[in-house]
């Protein structure tokens, strides 16, 4: 079955969905994105992720050009047309394609450019991976100072997964200053005790969309939460480590730079708030 994308305000096959060479997004990375996760045919958490759009646009004066209605219509359509069971749906708005390329934006009234697509993912929410969980090195974070921005500059993530790769891993944390401030595509957590301890929300780190459900549902199950730096060798001691993502939710971590966590296995907090937050998702989800 070919894939059918979005791409400004049209559905089409995936190879004739073109964009301009002079698009910013692709010469400058003038971009945000979001990936929502679908479940059951569902989107999970998609006001989240929209209302998190909305403040990246914001952020990079950029306009919104389209209606939180119709981006939700949009996603529907998507996962209906390429009869999406589990995966996630994939949205990129650009500053356009000016007529040349220029360090300045564009003329205001130059169209942004739209594009979604679906990704499918059998098996996305079974718990064969998280039970195995992950493997991560740490690498200093040479990224740009706002984080909180979800752009679409993800060469140093890639070149992290990358240096995880080669290392025998899975995924990497990123450190400044001596303390994580979060994996390459998901927030870091680790465990003591009762204690949930993960980096407060600042510049330094993307908002997680999942970091906000998960500390919610950590919080009504009566557990603790902190949310403060900690550095790897914390980390190294801690009983648990998890990451969340809209890909992974609540995803176990084993191994930091070689050290064993815990036992090596899933820990008991990562699974049970992995349990609570696909079955409150897989509920709330539209
Ligand atoms: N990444 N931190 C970073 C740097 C991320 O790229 C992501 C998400 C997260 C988790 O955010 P959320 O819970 O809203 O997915 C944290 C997405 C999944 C990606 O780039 O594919």
């Amino acid at each position: 079955m070919t894939r059918t994308v979005y791409l400004n305000g049209e559905y089409l096959p995936e190879h004739e969905a073109k964009v301009s060479i002079f698009d910013r997004g692709f010469l400058m990375a003038d971009g945000v994105y979001e990936v929502t996760s679908v479940i059951d045919g569902k989107l999970i958490d998609f006001d989240g992720h929209a209302v998190r759009l909305e403040r990246s646009l914001r952020e990079l004066d950029m306009a919104q050009p389209i209606s939180k209605e119709d981006l939700l219509a949009a996603h529907r359509e998507l996962v209906r047309l390429n009869e999406i069971d589990e995966g996630g749906v994939y949205l990129q708005i650009t500053r356009g394609a000016p007529a040349d390329r220029d360090f300045a934006y564009p003329p205001a009234d130059t169209p942004a450019t739209v594009v979604m697509f679906t990704q499918s993912k059998p098996g996305l929410s079974a718990n064969t991976a998280a039970a195995k969980g992950i493997k991560v090195i740490s690498i200093e974070d040479l990224r740009w100072g706002r984080r909180d921005i979800k752009t679409v500059q993800l060469l140093y993530p890639s070149m992290g997964k990358m240096a995880a790769k080669a290392a025998g891993c899975d995924d990497a944390w990123m450190v400044e200053d001596g303390a994580v401030t979060e994996g390459t595509s998901n927030n870091a957590y680790i465990v003591k005790g009762n204690t949930i301890i993960t980096r407060q929300l600042s510049n330094d780190i993307l908002h997680g969309i999942t970091r906000a459900a998960v500390l919610r549902f950590a919080k009504e199950a009566q557990m603790k939460v902190e949310e403060r730096p900690f550095s790897i060798a914390e980390a190294q001691e801690a009983d648990e480590a998890f990451v969340t993502s809209a890909t992974t939710f609540v995803m176990p971590v084993v191994e930091i730079d070689g050290a064993q966590i815990g036992d090596g296995k899933q820990g008991a907090v990562a699974a049970r708030l992995r349990e609570i937050y696909l079955d409150e998702s897989r509920k709330a989800a539209i």
